[in-house]
């Protein structure tokens, strides 16, 4: 390849992330001792941070008993409240708006018993033609809970907006992901939004690959509801919990709802009363009481992203994806990716003849590059701002070139 390793040097010594707060995970193979860890998009690397901060909650137990609750450093009965801040900043909702709880799937499943509320002609929800198995599965079960025929209600699209416009009248719930997790594409969230109410449906996004990803702002652009995964972007760890939005509109609702005792206001949780009083936010949507040590590393990782700001990794996201993108491009693999950095994130999918799987693993073990396969044919690299470097995607475009002429 024309372009030096020297080259890629001098860019992280010019535009540097901030990877020494992250644990880079030790190389199998190859020349370097870490690894070029390009699987941000499906779980994210530890914060060096997590581990001293999840020891003295974990203290605070051993210290405390029950008293946790109330004496800890950070008193667990509240505990949840200390995400809602710095999640509702990360994507642009107002902090009554957000709530941090269980896992996404699960979330959208609550949602969904608010939100799809199918009735008269109005049945259809609509998802993408290469929604996410998980959300796929989840919107025809809600059909059959309903009553209906999964393969009549769940419309899958490639194009939203021409589908939003074809079946309006039918659709009771467009549920998107706002990146897809297959080809990186960034939908018009704002535009598709406008374009489902216009129409009379609710509108949801899934927002496993936007949170940390790219900037949002959810409550200026009025979807009813959104969730979101902290695994992946967001570095909490594995299947670490997941966010919520429900826009101010519904938060004084009247629509059906799942509830538990952390659905009712804090000041009643412990009166005992058989009947809720739940509060006008989205902790209303909150059933159980959460698991403290999970949260922890969920605090953690919203730290990071405060301190250092969504806006400036992005500006850095935009110049390493296109790095990645140049190389790609000079190896000859070229990605199939939407190529404007404004309907992209971080991620870029390289299509590969077949056996996505058996090339991810040779570049794992033979050149210390950790890459995601999706099969059959989709490679998916994604240097993350807050921890990739260039020098990690010139490794990866150097790997992939060679495993493309072997
Ligand atoms: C777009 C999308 N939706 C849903 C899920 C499933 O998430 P969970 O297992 O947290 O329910 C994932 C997981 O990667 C995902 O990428």
């Amino acid at each position: 390849m024309k372009t030096s390793q020297d080259d890629a040097r001098r860019r992280d010594r010019e535009d540097p992330g901030h990877r020494d707060l992250f644990l880079i995970p030790p190389a199998e193979g190859g020349a370097y001792p870490e690894t070029a860890y390009l699987a941000g998009n499906s779980l994210g690397l530890q914060p060096r941070a997590t581990r001293d901060e999840l020891l003295a909650d974990l203290d605070g137990w051993a210290r405390l008993g029950v008293e946790g609750h109330l004496d800890a450093d950070r008193p667990w009965l509240p505990y949840h409240a200390l995400l809602t801040e710095p999640a509702a900043r990360l994507v642009g909702a107002l902090p009554q708006e957000t709530v941090v709880m269980n896992s996404l799937t699960v979330n959208l499943h609550l949602l969904m018993v608010s939100f799809y509320r199918p009735g008269g002609g109005r049945t259809r929800i609509l998802i993408e033609e290469h929604a996410f198995p998980s959300d796929s599965y989840a919107v025809r079960s809600q059909a059959r809970f309903h009553g209906l025929d999964p393969d009549e209600t769940v419309i899958r699209t490639a194009d939203p907006l021409a589908d939003i416009e074809r079946h309006g009248d039918r659709i009771a719930l467009v549920l998107l992901g706002g990146v897809n997790y297959l080809t990186g594409e960034l939908l018009d969230i704002p535009a598709i939004t406008a374009a489902g109410h216009a129409a009379g449906a609710t509108v949801g996004w899934d927002l496993a690959h936007a949170a940390g990803n790219i900037p949002l702002r959810l409550h200026e652009w009025g979807p009813d509801f959104a969730a979101w995964c902290s695994y992946k972007y967001l570095n909490s760890g594995p299947g670490a919990l997941g966010g919520v939005f429900v826009h101010e509109r519904h938060l004084d609702t009247d629509r059906p709802r799942f509830e538990g005792w952390w659905s009712t206001e804090a000041t009643t949780r412990f009166l005992m009363r058989p009947v809720a009083t739940p509060p006008g936010t989205a902790e209303a949507w909150q059933i159980s009481n959460p698991p403290i040590f999970a949260m922890g590393p969920v605090r953690t990782s919203l730290e990071l992203f405060d301190q250092i700001g969504m806006e400036r990794l992005r500006a850095r996201s935009i110049r390493l994806t296109g790095y990645l993108e140049s190389l790609l491009d000079e190896a000859g693999t070229g990605h199939i990716s939407p190529r404007d950095p404004e309907r992209r994130g971080c991620q870029l999918s390289v299509r590969v003849t077949g056996g996505a799987g058996d090339l991810a693993r040779r570049l794992r073990v033979e050149h210390g590059v950790i890459a995601d396969a999706r099969e059959p044919d989709i490679l998916r690299l994604t240097p993350v701002p807050l921890y990739s470097t260039y020098h990690d995607c010139w490794r990866a475009a150097q790997a992939l070139a060679t495993a493309f002429t072997l």
